[in-house]
């Protein structure tokens, strides 16, 4: 009889093909360390659920111990509530060094009553500046909701639970950077980010209503770990190159007619001299969606 490898799946794929993989539901305790911040980082439920302080000394992050190369992370979060305004909550992969790759979710605290900010952006070989922002269509602050980064060779895909909010192709046939080439940690922080975050730094934090406090749990990453090179990821990396059905493309499709506050291929203030090269109308037929 065949055996059932239902959620082992990544591992028997693993074995299979020779490269490491994780398969996990996540355990805050094992698979993150410290970044800063030190006691504001608290574990609870047997490294199931996390939370991050910011008082006026400092914020706090951690970082898992392990670099992947491809995979889909996770996360759920109950953001920063009441006068949030100038905390940035960020949920992000990044590698490091000089020409460094990065995925970012990042989430911008507001004023009580006025909406929180998700700000999105990529970058590759060093090259960022693609923000897209949006509005939810909830209140961050109210409950648990599902954030997650699903990141394959040819396209980044961020999730706002069930809801694909934006999908970044791999462009580089047409020469736009795209990351692929370095193994990057997952990171989750929180910090004062009032010099740019509230409308560039119009409101400031109010430290007296600190501390801030994000909730973190039921983390789930299902991943490359690169044993010897990037190449030991490419069957993985094969493996997970599903796009967007109909009705997905659809949502998508909503979200960005309803909820988009900002996108860089429209900032033709910015980008006075020419906008980004896949922004361009030819090069976005490119993709199944607007960046
Ligand atoms: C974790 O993520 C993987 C890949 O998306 C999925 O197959 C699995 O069901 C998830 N596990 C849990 C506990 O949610
Ligand atoms: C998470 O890891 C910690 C430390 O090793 C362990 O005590 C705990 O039981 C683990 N949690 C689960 C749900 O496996
Ligand atoms: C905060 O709320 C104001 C007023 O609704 C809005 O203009 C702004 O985009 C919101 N977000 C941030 C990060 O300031």
């Amino acid at each position: 009889m065949a055996p059932s490898w239902g959620g082992s799946y990544f591992l028997f794929l693993c074995m299979l093909l020779g490269f490491s993989t994780i398969a996990y539901g996540g355990n805050f305790s094992t698979d993150f360390d410290l970044l800063f911040g030190d006691d504001r980082v608290k574990i609870s439920d047997g490294g199931q659920s996390m939370s991050l302080a910011m008082d006026k000394y400092s914020g706090s992050g951690v970082a898992t111990k392990d670099q992947f190369l491809f995979g889909r992370f996770d996360m759920k979060i109950k953001l920063v509530g009441g006068n949030s305004a100038g905390t940035v909550t960020a949920f992000y992969l990044s590698s490091t060094g000089d020409h460094h790759d990065e995925v970012d979710l990042e989430f911008l605290g507001n004023l009580t009553g006025d909406p929180y900010m998700l700000s999105t952006n990529v970058f590759a070989n060093g090259v960022g500046g693609r923000e897209v922002q949006y509005y939810l269509w909830f209140d961050p602050t109210a409950d648990y909701h599902t954030y997650s980064i699903d990141w394959s060779p040819t396209r980044i895909i961020l999730w706002v639970d069930d809801t694909p909010i934006r999908v970044i192709n791999n462009k580089e046939i047409i020469g736009v950077p795209f990351p692929t080439k370095q193994p990057m940690r997952l990171y989750t922080t929180l910090w004062n980010g009032d010099a740019w975050a509230t409308r560039w730094g119009q409101v400031k934090i109010d430290l007296s209503q600190a501390p801030f406090i994000a909730r973190f749990k039921n983390y789930n990453g299902t991943a490359c770990v690169p044993k010897k090179g990037i190449a030991d990821c490419k069957g993985f990396g094969a493996s997970m190159k599903r796009g967007l059905d109909n009705e997905n493309k659809k949502k998508l499709k909503q979200v960005n007619s309803k909820w988009v506050v900002y996108h860089y291929c429209r900032d033709l203030r910015r980008y006075a001299h020419g906008l980004p090269f896949e922004c361009r109308r030819d090069n976005m037929a490119h993709s199944d969606n607007n960046q």
